[in-house]
C-alpha cells in the first residue's frame, strides 16, 4: 500500500523509537550518530512520497477492458452513505455520487470523505425537482444551487450533471453547463427494497461500458452492494467513476447512458 509505505519510511527517516543511522569512524573512535541536514530530510520526503505516488494504479482502460460505473443518487446520507463508503473502500472500488445540495449541509465531512477517497462528486440539483416543468432561469437556479454548496463543503466543482428522474427535454439540454448523464441499468432499488434483487437486476443487466443507477439512501441498496461487486469483478469488471468511463474533453456536452 501506498500509504503504508510512506508512512514507514517516514518513521524510518525520522527514528521513532529506532536505532539512529550510524556512520563509521575511519580513526577507530566509537561511532558517532549521523545528523541529516534539513535539506537532506526534504529531499528525502520528495523521493518517498514521488515513489508512493507512482505506486497508485493507473485507472484501467475502458477501451481495452469491460468497465462499469456505479452511480450513487439523491445523497449523502448520514445513515447510509458512510457505510456504502466503507464496502467501495474495502473492496477497492470507486464510484460517482449524484448530490443533491439540500442533503449537503450537516453532511460536509461525507462529500469531503468520497472526494478524498477518489469517488466522483457529480450535480442531482438542489431539491430534485422535475426540471422539464421549470423555465431556463429556474433549471439553471437549480443547478447553481447544488454547486454552490457542494463546493461550499470543500470538495471540487461537479464536472457531471445527472437530472431528476432522468427527465431531461430540450430546455434542460440546453440549460445544462454539464454533460448529462443518464444511464443503461436501473434495477430500480428504490421500488422493490430488496438486496437479493438489486444484486440480480445489476449483475444480469451491466455490459463493458455500462452506468448504473442506485441510490445510497437505501439500506437495501447498502446490503446488496458487496454481491454486486463480488459477482461483477468475478466477471472480470473493473470499477470506474463516470469521467474515468467517458472520458469526455474538457467542455464537452451532450447526453450519456454509457459508453
Ligand atoms: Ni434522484
Amino acid at each position: 500500500m501506498p500509504g503504508q509505505l510512506l508512512i514507514s519510511s517516514l518513521v524510518l527517516l525520522f527514528g521513532f523509537n529506532s536505532p539512529a543511522p550510524i556512520v563509521a569512524q575511519a580513526n577507530n573512535e566509537p561511532a558517532l550518530p549521523r545528523v541529516y541536514t534539513a535539506a537532506e530530510k526534504k529531499q528525502a520526503v520528495h523521493m518517498i512520497v514521488a515513489t508512493a505516488l507512482t505506486v497508485i494504479p493507473e485507472p484501467p482502460d475502458c477501451a481495452a477492458e469491460p468497465c462499469v460505473a456505479l452511480t450513487f443518487d439523491d445523497g449523502p446520507d448520514p445513515a447510509t452513505t458512510p457505510q456504502i463508503l466503507d464496502t467501495l473502500q474495502t473492496e477497492n472500488v470507486n464510484a460517482t455520487f449524484f448530490v443533491l445540495g439540500t442533503k449537503v449541509a450537516g453532511n460536509e465531512a461525507i462529500l469531503q470523505r468520497e472526494h478524498a477517497e477518489g469517488h466522483e462528486i457529480g450535480n442531482h440539483t438542489w431539491d430534485h425537482k422535475d426540471l422539464t416543468r421549470l423555465n431556463n432561469m429556474q433549471i439553471t437556479a437549480e443547478i447553481e444551487q447544488a454547486n454552490k454548496a457542494i463546493v461550499g463543503a470543500g470538495v471540487p466543482s461537479p464536472q457531471l450533471f445527472r437530472p431528476p428522474y432522468g427527465a431531461i427535454n430540450s430546455h434542460v439540454a440546453s440549460t445544462s453547463p454539464m454533460p448529462i448523464i443518464l444511464w443503461n441499468v436501473d434495477p430500480k432499488d428504490w421500488h422493490h427494497k430488496d438486496p437479493n434483487e438489486d444484486v440480480r437486476a445489476v449483475v444480469d443487466a451491466v455490459q463493458p461500458g455500462s452506468i448504473v443507477l442506485l441510490h445510497d439512501m437505501h439500506a437495501t441498496t447498502r446490503t446488496a452492494l458487496p454481491q454486486i461487486i463480488t459477482e461483477l469483478k468475478q466477471r472480470g469488471y473493473k470499477f470506474v467513476t463516470v469521467s474515468q468511463l467517458l472520458q469526455l474533453p474538457a467542455g464537452t456536452k451532450g447526453i450519456y447512458r454509457s459508453r
